[in-house]
């Protein structure tokens, strides 16, 4: 019996020691010590024998247990401590390694123009005043005197959500929301998108960018109207811009005018830049009506004001000398990179 108790131990001592892994110790253990493993089954035979010899075989095994629980455990430890070391190496993060470039962002040539418009009209005291993309019919004809069924829409392509409701096809809307909740004096400029169902093409977009300029108070003049503007155009374009006032037509305004500036690039002589005029229109704009004032509640007897609106899509092309509108629009880093 004691020999079968050693050969026992040198089996499993050996087994442990070849065990390949976590799940070979556990089935060894199980095998050797568990309630039916080998030495198990020794221990439960030795009711049977002389007591002295029970003690004898007894001790043995004991011991044995011990042997083989002891090197059951120190295996156990060794080859988790070798699959530790394997997941360290494997997630091993080199701290000295070279950085990966983060590309950064640049401004969008509208933001770029819109943000140097805001310098130049805060400077003079304007602040910014924003109005819903989604408008009413009310707010965006109505109200600028430009009624139902008038032929002073057709120029304007309109969205139409509901019989009410349209997308907004000028920043002009801002003009009234704003007289509405403020008394004069009043001086903002409101930029912001607009839409017009109108087909892409280099020089149209059904959605493009407006800025809307709005002043009321006592005694404001064309003149107020025509330095503000002058003023603006020298600041943007520079110093020695030439502008010049033109009459127009515009429902909200009387009287309107549109407002050119000289062709920087023929000074008036006529160019393909100016197709032939000698002058680039710049905006439109004019003494604010009678009619949209009193419709906001402001007495016209009391307050006189002046509104102007230009394209920003194309002050920025004109700046960045970009020929095609569709490319503000694509989001192509070659483009966009470029600013
Ligand atoms: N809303 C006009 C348009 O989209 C532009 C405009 C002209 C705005 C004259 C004004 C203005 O405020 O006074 O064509």
């Amino acid at each position: 019996m004691k020999e079968k108790l050693t050969s026992m131990e040198q089996a499993a001592l050996s087994q442990i020691a070849s065990a390949p892994d976590l799940a070979a110790i556990e089935s060894l253990r199980v095998g050797y010590l568990g309630k039916k493993g080998q030495l198990t089954a020794v221990l439960k035979q030795l009711g049977g024998l002389e007591p002295e010899v029970r003690k004898e075989v007894g001790a043995l095994a004991n011991q044995i247990r011990q042997t083989i629980a002891e090197a059951l455990d120190r295996r156990r430890e060794a080859l988790e401590a070798e699959l530790l070391t394997a997941r360290l190496l494997a997630e091993r993060v080199d701290v000295s390694a070279p950085g990966r470039p983060m590309p950064l962002g640049g401004k969008h040539p509208i933001t770029r123009v819109l943000d140097e418009l805001k310098e130049i009209f805060l400077g003079m005291g304007f602040s910014i005043a924003d109005g819903p993309e989604v408008e009413s019919d009310y707010y965006n004809f109505e109200a600028l005197n430009m009624p139902k069924n008038h032929p002073s829409r057709d120029t304007q392509d309109t969205f139409y959500i509901s019989e009410n409701v349209v997308l907004r096809s000028q920043t002009s809307p801002v003009q009234i929301r704003t007289m509405e909740k403020q008394r004069p004096p009043i001086r903002i400029i409101a930029p912001g998108k607009v839409y017009r169902s109108d087909e892409v093409d280099a020089t149209h977009s059904p959605v493009f960018h407006q800025v809307e300029g709005l002043v009321v108070d006592r005694n404001i003049t064309m003149s107020d109207l025509k330095g503000t503007l002058d003023t603006f155009a020298r600041r943007l374009y520079g110093e020695d811009t030439v502008t010049r006032f033109r009459p127009h037509h515009f429902q909200f305004t009387e009287p309107s005018a549109e407002m050119d500036m000289m062709c920087f690039n023929c000074h008036g002589e006529g160019c393909r830049m100016c197709k032939g005029e000698g002058w680039i229109e710049l905006l439109g704009g004019g003494m604010v009506h009678p009619k949209v004032l009193s419709i906001c509640g402001i007495d016209p007897n009391e307050y006189s004001g002046f509104a102007f609106g230009m394209g920003l899509d194309r002050i920025a092309m004109r700046k960045y000398q970009i020929d095609d509108l569709r490319l503000l629009f694509e989001n192509d880093l070659r483009f966009l990179s470029q600013f």
